[in-house]
């Protein structure tokens, strides 16, 4: 019997890959962490499936719970919002199971991140302004940085920067980055990516304090860097009529005219 844990997606129905819709189907024993995951997700379970919100309880309760379920002879699905390599808890749990000789799975889900560029429309790596982004966070009541791992540090890359879980700590945001990225930068908070609800504010630096709503207290993506702008950026060399690639070998003597599929 197994664990399988499964990225949610970021709030939306049908952002869930198939594979994790189909495990969820074939689980009698659903754990699901909180008000992220949305009922239609849960919907996919089986009849009479039972069906546990961990929101209220602590990590010898959840694995306490897997175990009693794989003795019991029954698989499980368990469920984190957006993707599971990025502040899911999974690494402890994992780490439990292992532990306890119950074998687990793992199925990605549509990250946060990448539900807010879709919102928003945006490609988050721009050629000539951004070829990085940096998924990042503030402190928190539970979490503090490693060392190094300020926001301060990852601005002086210029990179883009999704920062997570840091809408209540907006004074830092704007306090640290504005030295590197300049006042004027553009920035967009994204709350409830995917969800009906969603809300996009698109404001800069200098502003972002003043424009983000006050019910905008969870949930939200903050996006910083030049190429949330949209423009000013060259275009890549991928598509240009000239670039000598694989695909689209320029001349009889280019090293990709011979290529062909099955060389590689
Ligand atoms: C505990 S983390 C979970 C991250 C998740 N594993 C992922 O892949 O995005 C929760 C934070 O992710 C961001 N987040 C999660 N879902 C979101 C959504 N639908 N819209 C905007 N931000 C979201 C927010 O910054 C929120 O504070």
């Amino acid at each position: 019997m197994t664990v399988h844990f499964i990225g949610a997606g970021p709030g939306a129905a049908d952002l869930i890959t198939l594979r994790g819709r189909d495990l969820i189907a074939r689980c009698p024993v659903c754990l699901y962490a909180g008000s992220l995951v949305p009922d239609e997700i849960l919907s996919h379970c089986p009849e009479g499936a039972e069906i546990i919100n961990t929101a209220p309880m602590d990590l010898d309760a959840i694995v306490a719970a897997c175990k009693s379920a794989t003795d019991a002879g029954k698989d499980v699905a368990r469920l984190h919002s957006g993707d599971l390599s990025v502040w899911s808890a999974m690494g402890e749990q994992l780490r439990r199971l292992k532990a306890e000789g119950i074998p687990v799975s793992v199925t990605p889900g549509v990250p946060s991140f990448a539900a807010a560029a879709a919102a928003l429309g945006t490609e988050l790596t721009l050629p000539g302004l951004a070829q990085s982004v940096v998924l990042t966070r503030t402190p928190g009541r539970a979490s503090t940085m490693p060392e190094g791992e300020t926001l301060t540090n990852f601005a002086a890359t210029g990179a883009t920067l999704a920062i997570h879980l840091s809408i209540g700590n907006l004074d830092s945001v704007v306090t640290e980055l504005t030295p590197h990225y300049g006042a004027d930068c553009p920035v967009a908070v994204v709350y409830r990516a995917s969800w009906p609800d969603q809300e996009i504010i698109r404001t800069s630096l200098a502003a972002m304090k003043a424009d983000v709503p006050e019910h905008v207290t969870r949930t939200a993506l903050i996006l910083v860097g030049p190429a949330l702008a949209g423009e000013g950026f060259e275009e890549s060399c991928l598509y240009a009529t000239d670039y000598d690639r694989r695909y689209r070998p320029q001349t009889a003597d280019s090293p990709w005219s011979s290529w062909s599929h099955g060389d590689d």
